[in-house]
């Protein structure tokens, strides 16, 4: 436990809400306790730490594997993918031979798609203009696609031991509760503040460590919701605790509500082949299959979407009606999508090749990366 400085974190928790600006004099003010705080993090972490394969490599392509696929989601959702991104991936060489469908068949169902296809140009990019080698610089490694400063932090500092503090979602928390930082952290300011202060507590001897332990400390004890405080070592300090304020921290501006889409889907059949449609750019699922699809301002009866201009004009009038299924509702980031599948029958496949679709044989579904509300359907369809 912290001792002997213990009082100067109570001291300033209890100043934190108005002697916040300018940032750097306040971090300053804090003087020595700040190595305090991180020799506990790092005491706990070397403690309790789970075992991550990637926290036992240097390598920068294995670590930004990892997180590429940890940004947005859980360390249990992840690992597997993890797991099997590297066996059929086991250097970034491999990466960018693999065909996009591929990588993105392997991605079918983590979401937030433009990270696998983002990893595929890096690979590639790594392959052009670095030799193979993957970088570890933190100023290389930002040039790279889908790599900003919290990804260029964290593959720097764990590979190379640069002095980049990491600022994910663990990190706001933690340092916001125990310093009472109250700066908004989606803000730009608040970026700045949060990154300045992890910058000020960093363990310069082992600045990869340090970072770890930050993360895995606020994602295992300091959690958004019933955060362990009866056993964590700051919790005598701890400005949120003391102060009785740790639901309110970290402070975060509030999102947009999501807007909500309606997706009419016809599911069309022709003995052992299914009609897909490829999706384009400039919109969610780019390049990922789905049935043909009609998009309404609101929800449609299924009367209402047959007559619909486009698919009659795709369908003809007078469709058979196989079968309905939904409305099923999928919750992305900022859109919630209502989806229903009309299973039709149709004797009219003349507009099928003009609009890109093709019909695609059930046995090569397997190798096709569909959304998961197309592969959840499929499933329960086929079966
Ligand atoms: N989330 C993002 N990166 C992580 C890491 N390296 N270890 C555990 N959780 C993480």
């Amino acid at each position: 436990m912290i001792s002997v400085e213990a009082r100067s974190y109570s001291f300033v928790g209890a100043l934190g809400v108005i002697f916040m600006s300018p940032v750097s004099k306040f971090f300053k003010f804090l003087g020595t306790s700040h190595m305090q705080f991180i020799d506990e993090v790092v005491a706990w972490y070397r403690m309790n730490k789970r075992d991550l394969p990637w926290r036992n490599t240097r390598d920068p392509y294995i670590i930004w594997l990892s997180e590429i696929i940890l940004q947005q989601t859980r360390v249990e959702q992840g690992l597997p993918y993890f797991n099997r991104f590297l066996e059929k991936y086991p250097t970034v060489a491999d990466f960018a031979a693999a065909d996009e469908d591929e990588i993105l068949k392997l991605w079918q169902g983590l979401g937030y798609y433009s990270r696998g296809r983002n990893m595929h140009k890096t690979s590639k990019i790594v392959m052009e203009e670095h030799g193979g080698y993957f970088p570890h610089r933190y100023d290389d490694l930002l040039r790279l696609k889908g790599v900003g400063e919290y990804t260029a932090a964290a593959i720097a500092s764990f590979s190379a031991d640069e002095e980049r503090a990491v600022v994910d979602g663990n990190v706001f928390r933690l340092l916001s509760r125990f310093f009472g930082l109250q700066e908004i952290i989606n803000s730009p300011q608040g970026k700045r503040a949060f990154t300045e202060l992890a910058n000020s507590v960093i363990d310069k001897n082992d600045p990869g460590t340090s970072n770890q332990a930050m993360m895995e400390f606020g994602a295992m004890v300091c959690k958004p919701r019933n955060p362990d405080c009866r056993v964590c070592p700051l919790s005598q300090q701890c400005f949120a605790l003391r102060n009785d304020r740790i639901a309110e921290l970290p402070v975060k501006k509030k999102a947009q509500p999501p807007r909500p889409r309606h997706f009419n889907y016809a599911v069309v059949l022709s003995g052992d082949l299914i009609l897909l449609n490829k999706r384009g750019p400039k919109d969610i699922w780019e390049n990922l299959y789905e049935f043909p699809l009609f998009e309404s301002e609101r929800p449609l009866d299924v009367s209402e979407v047959l007559v619909l201009p486009d698919f009659v004009r795709a369908f003809g009038e007078g469709v058979t009606v196989l079968s309905v299924h939904g409305p099923t509702k999928h919750q992305l980031s900022h859109q919630t999508i209502h989806a229903q599948f009309v299973v039709i029958e149709t004797n009219k496949p003349g507009l099928i090749a003009e609009k890109g679709w093709q019909f695609v044989g059930l046995d090569e579904l397997q190798m096709l990366a569909q959304p998961k509300i197309i592969f959840s359907f499929l499933r329960n369809f086929l079966h």
